[in-house]
């Protein structure tokens, strides 16, 4: 078996091409790879052509890498076309267990015996998607990203009961030659680690809207520009780490003891009425003032990169290697 060396792939394929496939197609063609798209889907192709023409400006004010070129992407005309032509595969169909198992066991069928396969399940564990594999289960792998790919640095890796450490290894190193901040899981959990943290969170929100205590848009401003601003530097650990003074987390834990009990004691799910949902969207139509989608994804992006582009700087000013 050859497997490409993680730091020199140059052809990415890209099966599914929704909003997280066509996020990471454009990542992949920012990194000056070859890129091959598959997605049965209603004109899919024109779709994600309109998704590369609106956000490659995004891309370029980020920095290309040398030879990245939009004109680098194609389409397959079939599953078997795609998985003869690339050297990994990032899967990003729609989030069904019963689709994910069954289209697995038709790529672990037909996929060349060297060529990765990473999952962008936002949930699903490996070992429960490829319960059908029968001929090689060691390189089916998760590698949940971030919405929108392309931007956001974090992607956690996470092997099922029968992925190698190799491929576990393989496609940490793979997304690290790629610009990415890779946490690499040391078991199955469902819904990884980042997406349990802002269900947490989101959980809260929603009790907090359904008892009417606060607006929807006093939930995002009390992130935007609460906690929120504070999390892109260091994490939630580090920060609280800072409000325990010079005693760090140790003294924030013996002080704070029983006080951070209590707002531990209602973290349970909310019932989602029909009630809860209409708020949760009125909501946020309010707070988007008339925005529409395409303006928000621009404006998030831009200020991401912005953030981005800070945190960069300073960190690379005063030699900060977290
Ligand atoms: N949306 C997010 O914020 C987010 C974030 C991280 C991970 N994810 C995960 O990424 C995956 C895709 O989610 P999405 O939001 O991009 O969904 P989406 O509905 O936007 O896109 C899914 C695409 O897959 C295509 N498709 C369906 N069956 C297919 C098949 N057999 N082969 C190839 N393509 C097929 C559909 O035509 C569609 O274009 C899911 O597993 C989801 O959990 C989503």
């Amino acid at each position: 078996m050859s497997r490409p060396n993680p730091n020199q792939v140059t052809k990415a394929g890209v099966l599914g091409t929704g909003v997280i496939g066509g996020a990471w197609a454009l990542h992949f063609l920012r990194m000056g790879m070859d890129v091959v798209a598959y997605d049965p889907g209603p004109n899919a192709r024109e779709k994600l052509l309109a998704m590369v023409e609106h956000i490659w400006p995004t891309l370029v004010k980020l920095g290309l890498r040398e030879g990245a070129s939009p004109q680098r992407l194609r389409f397959a005309a079939s599953l078997e076309e795609l998985v003869n032509s690339v050297e990994v595969i990032q899967e990003s169909t729609p989030e069904n267990l019963e689709a994910k198992r069954a289209l697995f066991a038709e790529l672990d069928r037909i996929t060349p015996p060297d060529v990765v396969i990473i999952s962008s399940t936002s949930g699903f564990a490996m070992s429960d998607m490829a319960v059908d594999l029968q001929h090689q289960a060691d390189r089916f792998v998760v590698g949940h990203p971030f919405n929108p790919p392309y931007l956001m640095p974090f992607c956690e890796v996470c092997g099922g009961e029968r992925t190698s450490q190799e491929v576990v290894d393989w496609t940490a190193a793979f997304y690290e030659a790629i610009e990415k901040k890779v946490a690499k899981m040391n078991k199955e959990l469902p819904g990884f680690i980042g997406n349990r943290l802002q269900e947490a969170l989101w959980r809260e929100a929603l009790h907090m809207v359904a008892n009417n205590e606060c607006s929807v848009e006093d939930i995002d401003k009390a992130i935007a520009y609460g906690p929120g601003m504070r999390w892109a530097i260091m994490g939630h650990c580090l920060t609280f780490h800072l409000g325990g003074g010079q005693g760090g987390m140790a003294h924030l834990l013996d002080h704070f003891e029983d006080s951070l009990e209590e707002p531990w004691t209602r973290l349970q799910a909310p019932k989602l009425t029909q009630q809860l949902k209409d708020d949760m969207v009125a909501g946020c139509l309010n707070q988007a003032n008339g925005a529409s989608i395409n303006d928000l994804i621009l404006e998030r992006d831009d200020c991401l990169i912005r953030i981005m582009a800070t945190l960069k700087e300073y960190r690379e000013e005063k030699g900060i290697t977290r």
